[in-house]
Order: C-alpha cells, then structure tokens, then sequence
C-alpha cells in the first residue's frame, strides 16, 4: 500500500471529482447571444476564471467591500445554532466555491461527513477541493464542476445524507429576482424536501455605501470587471480589445441593484468566432446585476422558491443577512 492508501483506509474518507461542465461550444454560444443583443450583456459566470477568481478574493478584503466581512462576522452566533439544527454526519453543498476561508468555518464548526462544492472555474474548484480534502481527514471531499445556474443532481455518493446547501456572499443577487426564485426552486429539489439552505443576503442600505463597495479606490472592482473580456478572449478565442473599454457601477434605485458595466470608450469592431461585433463610444456592456434585499422582501421571494425561512442573522446596522432556509 502507498502512504495515501493507508491514509484513505484510516480515514475512510473519499475524494472524488464530478465533471459536468458545458462544453467551450455551448458557453461560446451564450457569448455570442449576449453580445449581439441590444443592450449587449455578458453573463457574471464568465468574471470567474483563474484570475477573476483572485481578483474576487481581493474585493473581499477591501476596506469597501463590507459584504465578506459582515456575513463572516454572523458566523459567530449562526453556526452553533445550525449545527443545533441540522446535527453532524450530513452534506455540505456549496454554490460556487469560492475563496475557502467561509467554508472552513462552516466544516469545523458544523463537522459534515461529506463536502460538495459546485463551481464552473474547474482548475479554481480542483485546487480549493483538494486543499480541504487534505486539511479534514473524515471528510468525503465531492467536487462537482457545473453551471449551477443549469439543473443538475447530486451525486449517488451523498444520496442518503442529510443535505445543507450553503450559498454565501449575497451571489442570490447576480439573479434577476424572478431568476433568483426559479434558482430557489432548482435548490428546493437538487437537495430535497426537508433540506435546507444557508443564504447570505445583502440588504438594501445608503446609495453611498452601496456604490463604494463597486467602486473601490484602489480599482480592483474595476480590474475585475474588465478581466471579464481577458477571461473571453482566452478561453473561447474572443478578440475584443479590453482596453476600449473602462469599468461602471451604479445603484438603480427602482430595480434596487447595483449594475455593473463595461463602458465602451471609443468605436471598435470586435471578431467573436468570425462574426464581426461592433461597438460604439459610450455604449454599455452589461456584466452584473446585484440585487439588494429588504429583509421581508427576500422572505416573500423564498416563500416562492420553496423554501421557509426557519432562522435569520442580521449585523446591528441591517446591512446584510444570513438566512437559514428549509425547503418545503
Ligand atoms: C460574488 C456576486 C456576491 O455582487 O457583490 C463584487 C461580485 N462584483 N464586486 C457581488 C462582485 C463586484 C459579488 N458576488
């Protein structure tokens, strides 16, 4: 027996990778369908590449950017009244998986027997699963590489567990909120009725506060947001000149979401797989909504998706929310 296999026999723990990824032709596709809409759009999935997902980890720790830290701060209160909950020995699914500092907390602290991180970044997603799965010996590490905005079930592997979804960081709000209900939904029955579902929420607050945290002064936002046209031209052989374009974000008040742009600084013809796509000064390329929450309102749009809202945990000044979720 090798090291690893005496280590495997001990642990009785279990590693296995689950690909279900889109292929490049079908995401290319999706490309194409945004950018030759009027107005044009990129969906937020593609800022995810190996780059986009460091430059996301960063926005995390600006000084700006007070959603990580303010949901990270109701760790403290909320996971021992979830672990009172949904007890040990279950599966921890977790929509998209980002940086691996929230889930750490959440396996410690809640001490699942199987852990599955769904995320469309694969080489982001091996990387983090792998950590974890050598850091938390009886843990079962299930990494599933998926557009999780698509169906997809789980696994054999976790059939029998007991299943908490855990979709942090407020990326409910990436979602139109007729989008974010059908999503809800999707959950509901990805995990079953009686499962639950950790969300994390941003609330509706200052427009100030608000515009800051998507227009940092040190600029990575905007890094991030341009690195969305690096990601599309490397991976699906786009050809669009990121340097015709500077990063916007504003709060719409009416819909009650900041927006995020491209905006185009000069007329330029692009080439995305031989079609020719033109651009003109001062045209918006939409990248990314996210979805501000009131907290009765977001209780109303669960309710929807199928899901109760079975315990909430919210910062003194209200502005975000973690709510515990259990589908109907
Ligand atoms: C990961 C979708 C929650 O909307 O706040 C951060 C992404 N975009 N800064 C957000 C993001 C610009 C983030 N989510």
């Amino acid at each position: 027996m090798t090291p690893r296999t005496v280590r495997n026999a001990i642990r009785h723990a279990e590693y296995q990778f689950f690909d279900e990824l889109p292929p490049p032709s079908a995401l290319l596709d999706e490309v194409i369908e945004g950018l030759t809409e009027e107005p044009k759009r990129i969906a937020p999935k593609f800022f995810y590449d190996e780059r986009g997902s460091r430059l996301f980890e960063a926005i995390t720790r600006l000084p700006e950017y007070y959603l990580t830290r303010t949901e990270m701060g109701l760790f403290d209160v909320c996971l021992p009244e979830v672990h009172d909950r949904f007890g040990e020995g279950g599966c921890l699914v977790e929509y998209g998986a980002g940086s691996t500092v929230k889930i750490r907390r959440l396996l410690e602290e809640l001490r699942p027997r199987a852990y599955l991180p769904v995320d469309i970044s694969r080489h982001h997603l091996e990387q983090s699963a792998q950590a974890l799965h050598a850091d938390y010996p009886h843990l079962s590490v299930y990494p599933m590489c998926a557009d999780m905005t698509a169906p997809f079930e789980l696994p054999e592997v976790v059939a029998g567990l007991d299943k908490l979804g855990f979709y942090p960081g407020s990326s409910i709000g990436n979602f139109e909120p007729g989008d974010a209900q059908a999503f809800l939904r999707q959950v509901a029955a990805t995990l079953g009725a009686g499962s639950r579902l950790l969300i994390g929420v941003d609330r509706k607050k200052d427009i100030g506060v608000l515009e800051a945290a998507y227009n940092d002064s040190a600029g990575v936002t905007a890094e991030f947001n341009l690195n969305i046209l690096h990601h599309l031209n490397s991976a699906l052989a786009t050809e669009i000149d990121p340097a015709g374009f500077r990063h916007r974000a504003d709060y719409n008040e009416e819909s009650g979401c900041v927006q995020m742009f491209l905006e185009c600084v000069k007329d330029q013809v692009s080439r995305v797989d031989g079609r020719i796509i033109e651009f003109t000064q001062g045209e918006l390329v939409h990248t990314e909504n996210s979805y501000k929450y009131g907290f009765e309102q977001f209780a109303e749009l669960a309710k929807g998706g199928g899901f109760q809202v079975e315990a909430s945990w919210s910062d003194p000044d209200a502005y975000f929310t973690l709510f515990l979720l259990r589908a109907q």
